[in-house]
């Protein structure tokens, strides 16, 4: 599939979110081609349960996401090196994705050179609302990523982690099947 337009401010697909939205498409959508179409096709209300909203990027094909995946409102991700993403990510609202940076030292920056260095994140993560992920960091599989974090080292897998900077809270373990927030226990068993 060839990359989608690079028009700055635009949302750009990649083979990775047309593969999402395939699926959501097949779920529920019916027909409709690509996101654009069906945000000018549909009432913005009826879209929030089937994705989110704008997703921005710089090029769409520098991104790789698993099945599964669902990204809220306002998703960014400056992917000038890849981003991956692993199966059943459930990424929160304004959450950022930086693979992207400058030199420190002004005369370096102000050469306009720039870096990017990929980021990658495992399977059936959550990442919280307004959470930013810095250039080069890795997110293991099955990590929770508490909202508000800014994410500058790699998380290693099943850790919930949380705060500026990103530090890991606890392990996540057999005993949190049961509940689903906090001390609320599951009162349903079908899943
Ligand atoms: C991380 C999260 C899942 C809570 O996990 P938890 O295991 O229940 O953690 P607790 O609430 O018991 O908190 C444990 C500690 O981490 C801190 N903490 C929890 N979430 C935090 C966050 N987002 N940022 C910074 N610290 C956080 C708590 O203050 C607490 O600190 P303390 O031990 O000093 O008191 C939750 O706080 C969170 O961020 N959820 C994201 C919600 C969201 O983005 N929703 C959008 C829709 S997807």
């Amino acid at each position: 599939m060839q990359p989608q337009s690079l028009v700055p401010g635009d949302t750009r697909l990649s083979t990775g979110w047309e593969h999402s939205l395939e699926l959501r498409r097949q779920d529920q959508l019916g027909e409709l081609q690509t996101l654009k179409p069906y945000r000018d096709a549909l009432p913005l209300a009826s879209l929030a349960p089937l994705w989110g909203g704008v997703i921005d990027c710089d090029y769409g094909y520098n991104i790789e996401v698993g099945e599964n995946f669902f990204a809220n409102y306002n998703f960014l991700v400056l992917d000038i090196a890849k981003v991956k993403i692993g199966a059943n990510a459930q990424i929160a609202p304004n959450v950022s994705i930086y693979t992207a940076g400058h030199p420190i030292h002004p005369d370096s920056r102000n050469s306009g050179y720039e870096y990017g260095i990929g980021i990658t994140i495992g399977d059936n993560v959550w990442i919280g609302g307004n959470a930013c992920i810095m250039p080069g960091v890795t997110i293991g599989n099955n990590v929770v990523i508490g909202a508000g974090s800014v994410v500058t080292k790699d998380i290693p897998d099943n850790m919930i982690a949380a705060g500026n900077p990103c530090r890991i809270i606890r392990e996540i373990t057999e005993e949190d099947r049961d509940y689903y927030y906090k001390d609320r226990k599951f009162d349903v068993t079908d899943y």
